[in-house]
């Protein structure tokens, strides 16, 4: 659905890999977590908390909030905002965030 606008493709084997709920994601050195998540493959990334729709990033500079997810634990982050860093654990956020 996404192609990234320079040719060539982010792999696995260069170090820059995120983990997407258990899998393997690369991505590109400057990549925010939204830009490597869609350049991969994957959406939605969160579910609304009134009746569970699915939601993929929109407008990929912190504006609409359709881009949240869980980054290493912390609910409610965006992704469009937050660079790419190894290691980074991604999950998809399903409803409200919890309160704890
Ligand atoms: S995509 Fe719109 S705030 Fe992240």
């Amino acid at each position: 659905m996404f192609t990234r606008v320079e040719p060539g493709s982010a792999s696995l084997s260069g170090g820059n890999v995120l983990d997407f709920e258990g899998s393997p994601v690369p991505f590109r050195s400057g990549d925010s977590v939204a830009a490597a998540l869609l350049a991969a493959g994957v959406s939605p990334l969160r579910e609304t908390p009134v009746d569970q729709s699915p939601r993929a990033p929109y407008c990929m500079m912190g504006v609409c909030f359709e881009c949240l997810v869980e980054i290493d634990g912390r609910q409610n982050q965006q992704s469009c905002l937050t660079r790419a860093c190894p290691g980074m654990i991604i999950k998809r956020q399903h409803g409200a965030r919890t309160l704890r």
